[in-house]
């Protein structure tokens, strides 16, 4: 298994292959990007997605004897030989409909675990592609920006508070509801449209909390900002309290709950409703 210090080099060496992958998509992105199929996660996947996919398995291959690919796009691949020293699951692109949109909200996310569980992630980045602005984490060494160490909102009552919630569901009545007297309650609410980077939102104290209670966001697309968020100090569960422990894999789906402290985490569970 690499050591630490390596994976962080390794990551930003992904990084920067998908930055030089997917830069000719950018220039042409347009709302009628062909559809190339339907992906592991069940959307369809654009050109985008596989480059950015290529880019990061071809760094992991120089680097690394064999590991277990999870991916929203391809699916669970093994490179190597049978016995995977370690997990990557991989969002190559999120937000990729704002990214054909232009607008400048989307990441990659990478995370590296031992097993195929989300409490197991050790190592992990998340990038936002279009500012390039970088989000590292690894277990027990907090979590950093661009280098710089970042710790989670301390704000605790949500009379000022800044809420990310991602409300994109065509069951959304059944959702809101239970989210009501939260919103009813708290200043600002948000949606960017790249919920791994929105969640980094949380570990750098840029927002207050992240919510998904949609029972749509796979894995893949938070495995990588869920280590981020914890080790700036934020709280991550479920939307009952509890600590989130789900397979990884490109089919499992995730609800949670994401703030920057304790008590605001105590304030928002108590108003959501099971
Ligand atoms: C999407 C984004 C979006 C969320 C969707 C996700 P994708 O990721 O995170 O904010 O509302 O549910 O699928 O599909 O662009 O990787
Ligand atoms: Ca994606």
């Amino acid at each position: 298994m690499q050591a630490q210090n390596d994976w962080l080099q390794i990551l930003f060496q992904c990084k920067e292959n998908v930055k030089d992958s997917t830069a000719p998509y950018l220039d042409t992105s347009s709302v009628s990007q062909l559809d190339l199929g339907i992906g592991a996660g069940g959307d369809p996947i654009k050109s985008v997605d596989l480059a950015a996919e290529k880019a990061i398995v071809e760094v992991l291959q120089k680097h690394i004897v064999s590991f277990t690919l999870i991916s929203e796009e391809s699916g669970v691949k093994e490179f190597g030989n049978a016995n995977a020293q370690c997990y990557v699951t991989v969002d190559p692109i999120d937000g990729t409909n704002n990214l054909i949109r232009g607008i400048p909200f989307y990441a990659t996310s990478i995370a590296i675990s031992t097993k195929p569980i989300l409490s197991t992630v050790y190592a992990a980045l998340v990038t936002d592609l279009f500012h390039d602005t970088t989000y590292t984490a690894q277990k027990n060494e907090g979590a950093y920006c661009n280098g710089r160490k970042i710790g989670s909102s301390t704000l605790e009552s949500l009379d000022e508070a800044m809420l990310g919630l991602d409300l994109n569901s065509y069951k959304v009545e059944e959702i809101a509801s239970k989210l009501t007297a939260l919103i009813q309650k708290t200043k600002h609410v948000r949606h960017f449209g790249a919920n791994a980077l929105e969640l980094c939102y949380v570990a750098d104290g840029t927002t207050e909390a992240f919510i998904d209670i949609r029972g749509k966001l796979r894995t893949t697309d938070m495995a990588a900002a869920y280590l981020i968020v914890k080790e700036a100090g934020g709280k991550i569960t479920t939307p009952a309290g509890d600590a989130l422990d789900v397979k990884l894999s490109p089919e499992q789906k995730v609800n949670f709950i994401a703030s920057g402290n304790t008590q605001i985490h105590k304030t928002i569970l108590g108003l959501v409703k099971p």
